[in-house]
């Protein structure tokens, strides 16, 4: 069996052989953005949103958009990183990353415009089902990211180490705190649940807007549940009736303890369970599988 793929600049090569310049800005400088999609029998999720997102990065970045960008296009290398790695059933993800290109190095924009890297790999991926079930532990830090975490860069160091922290104190996630409010998880982002209304972060400048934030704002709407884009209080998500992250790789997960804080009755809460069953039917109607409702609902 060949190892994995990866796409590279136009050409398909082992990912062992994948390699860039060392004056690639993305490498000197962080100078790109990257999308994560996730696919179900082949099919990724979300393709057009997730493409729109990736535009308006490279926009806000001043990068002309490779072809990749398209949709036909991007169907055609994903469909072939699936095939070579035998992902076109069952789920996995795809990483795709765009840099402004190689050249020697200065902040500035090359004069001579550079050719886009661009970097694309597929991996197998398993749902989290264990710690939905249980429901997951989150830790706050101070939110010191930029002031545009609306574009998805590769540049990553606060949510590196903040989710390292996280991880360190036996956690999940680090969710931060911007002014007195709840901003956004370090790769997810944040809904809580107060006398049944559902209470998140509006998607500006602070936070990334999420794929899945979007589609789990749309399932909630559609099952009559209210939904209020305003920031949540710091100091309030001790007395939560329900928090839960929302993210491609997370779906919905519930958290049950907030730092030294028991969210709600301390399991994970309905409404949250809620929205998972519903978004696992969208992403199962779009790998055209059905599993059983006892494997969606654990
Ligand atoms: C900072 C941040 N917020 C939120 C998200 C969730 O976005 P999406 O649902 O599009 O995966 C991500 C995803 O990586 C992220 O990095």
């Amino acid at each position: 069996v060949p190892g994995p793929l990866a796409y590279l600049n136009g050409e398909f090569l082992p990912r062992s052989s994948a390699t860039l310049s060392v004056e690639d800005r993305g490498f000197v400088f962080g100078d790109g953005v990257y999308e994560v999609w996730r696919v179900l029998g082949g099919q990724p999720f979300e393709l057009d949103a997730h493409l729109a997102r990736l535009k308006f990065g490279l926009g806000e970045l001043r990068i002309t958009p490779p072809d990749i960008a398209e949709s036909d296009m991007f169907s055609n290398v994903a469909k072939r990183l699936l095939g070579a790695s035998s992902l076109e059933t069952g789920e996995a993800t795809i990483y795709l990353e765009i840099t402004r290109g190689a050249a020697p190095r200065t902040h500035q924009f090359p004069l001579t415009p550079t050719r886009p890297t661009v970097f694309a790999v597929a991996n197998r991926f398993e749902p989290p089902e264990p710690l939905r079930a249980r429901g997951a532990r989150a830790i706050t830090m101070p939110d010191v990211r930029w002031l545009r975490c609306d574009i998805k860069t590769i540049q990553l160091l606060p949510n590196v180490l903040a989710k390292q922290t996280a991880v360190e104190q036996g956690a999940t996630e680090a969710i931060f705190i911007r002014d007195g409010v709840v901003t956004e998880g370090s790769h997810t982002n944040l809904f809580g649940v107060e006398r049944g209304v559902i209470r998140t972060h509006p998607a500006n400048n602070l936070i990334l807007g999420g794929v899945t934030r979007s589609v789990v704002i749309d399932i909630a709407r559609s099952l009559g549940i209210e939904v209020d884009e305003t920031p949540i209080a710091g100091d309030r998500i001790g007395g939560l009736d329900e928090a839960f992250l929302v993210g491609t790789t997370t779906d919905v997960m519930p958290l049950v303890r907030v730092d030294e804080h028991t969210v709600g009755s301390g399991a994970p809460g309905p409404i949250a369970k809620q929205l998972q069953l519903a978004l696992r039917e969208r992403l199962d109607a779009i790998g055209g599988e059905r599993r059983s409702p006892a494997t969606i609902a654990s």
